[in-house]
């Protein structure tokens, strides 16, 4: 009998254990991922991990690797007040022009936010309002081949001139022996926001400021940033394929990872891929600052210059599961989680704490060594433009693009440039 009674009991336990482990309700929710590098793989997994765990279910919603085509579904979505995303991924350039759409995450957060540089913390927070958390951090860095300069015997360029002739040299005597791939420099050169990071890169390398300044003055019609779209338009077909025209960050990528070519800017992600097993070049690749501007006049306010990016994760406002979706964006965002990322897929953290950790900074020397370029990156124009960002990154992209295809020459490109972004600051002022 009295064993009779202790089996109840136990089985009653049980019961009771799976109602306390259950959710009260399990819900749907959908995440927004991409699929750049090994993005889509990371957030589905970690999307599962937190849905099993809770008992609900992470749906998968698979957005453009393009950051503009991305941006033009998020708004269409939210413009809309569609529930379709409940969780998705934001630009560092995106929060002032989503925020009405955002669900302040400062009430769900636990203070977790405080855990994280305060630099994106403030580009997150409009008007008081914490509109999403951030996810990871990036700046634009220069991709070697150190084979390569080894064996040519070419120290890493540090400045755009070196790097010109440096990959120049190297494709040249790599073709003459055979090898009719290779070219020397790969970057993003595609009408959309890469190249907007790519040419502020290139301009504020020569001293020429960051097209809009911090005052809201235009800036960008001055010799260095000329000099800047010169420079590069003359890699075009030189030492970058003509195709690059239409690279994104994936196209360069793969054309580094598969051996043909010399160097590649992009983020940090491309570094835990060219080092996996099975990538052409594991073991032959070095990571350094992009290189900075010299010659022109101003030449004094040359610097190597990163452009400033980074994603972070919001809540729609128009989800049915906000606090559900918040719980999900705090553990998408957590150490472990960001930890995770940094060890498999290179991701930079954005907590300050985790570039102290040893295993980190093993699997990615660049976090440790490069950290000041993280420090000093260039963040662009959003803060003076506001709502009107968009707008002018499109402007300022699509003049690149011009010089780039030989379209416009660099003078006149950044001369039409130039009354094209005063007409859009309306009585002299971007709000
Ligand atoms: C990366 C950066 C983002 C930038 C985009 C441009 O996704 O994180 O800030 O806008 O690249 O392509």
């Amino acid at each position: 009998m009295r064993c009779h009674l202790r089996r109840l009991l136990s089985a009653a336990c049980l019961v009771c254990a799976a109602f306390a482990a259950a959710p009260l309700r399990a819900a749907e929710l959908a995440l927004m991922c991409t699929g750049v590098g090994q993005e889509m793989a990371l957030c589905r997994e970690a999307a599962d991990d937190w849905a099993k765990r809770h008992g609900h279910t992470v749906r998968i919603v698979t957005a453009p690797n393009d950051a503009s085509a991305r941006l033009a579904l998020v708004q269409q979505w939210l413009s809309a007040g569609s529930d379709q995303v409940d969780v998705l991924q934001v630009d560092v350039v995106w929060p002032g022009l989503l925020a009405a759409h955002l669900l302040d995450l400062r009430p769900h957060a636990r203070g977790q936010e405080q855990q994280h540089f305060e630099g994106f913390v403030a580009n997150n927070t409009i008007d008081g309002r914490l509109v999403a958390m951030p996810w990871f951090a990036n700046a634009g860095l220069l991709f070697y081949r150190a084979d390569l300069l080894k064996k040519h015997g070419r120290p890493v360029p540090a400045t755009w001139a070196a790097l010109t002739e440096t990959a120049e040299a190297i494709q040249r005597a790599e073709r003459a022996a055979g090898d009719d791939q290779l070219w020397g420099y790969v970057w993003q050169g595609r009408a959309y926001e890469g190249l907007t990071c790519n040419a502020l890169e290139w301009v504020a390398s020569h001293g020429g400021g960051t097209v809009v300044e911090a005052d809201g003055r235009v800036s960008v019609r001055n010799p260095q940033a000329e000099a800047a779209l010169r420079t590069a338009a003359g890699w075009v077909g030189r030492i970058t394929p003509k195709a690059v025209l239409n690279y994104a960050e994936e196209e360069s990528r793969l054309v580094f990872q598969s051996g043909r070519a010399v160097f590649m800017r992009n983020w940090p992600y491309a570094w835990a891929l060219a080092q996996a097993e099975g990538s052409a070049i594991r073991g032959k690749v070095g990571v350094a600052l992009l290189p900075r501007g010299e010659g022109a006049a101003g030449a004094a306010k040359a610097r190597h210059a990163a452009a400033l990016g980074g994603e972070a994760l919001a809540v729609s406002k128009y989800s049915k599961h906000p606090a559900l979706a918040a719980e999900l964006v705090l553990h998408m965002t957590s150490a472990a989680a960001q930890k995770s990322r940094a060890l498999r897929a290179s991701f930079n953290p954005t907590r300050p704490a985790l570039y102290a950790d040893a295993e980190i900074l093993q699997a990615n020397p660049f976090m440790g060594e490069l950290a000041d370029t993280f420090r000093s990156a260039v963040p662009r124009p959003t803060a003076a433009t506001g709502t009107r960002y968009n707008q002018v990154s499109h402007a300022f992209w699509n003049a690149a693009h011009d010089v780039l295809s030989g379209k416009a020459e660099a003078g006149a490109a950044l001369r039409r440039l130039e009354r094209g972004l005063a007409r859009l600051r309306r009585g002299g002022t971007w709000k």
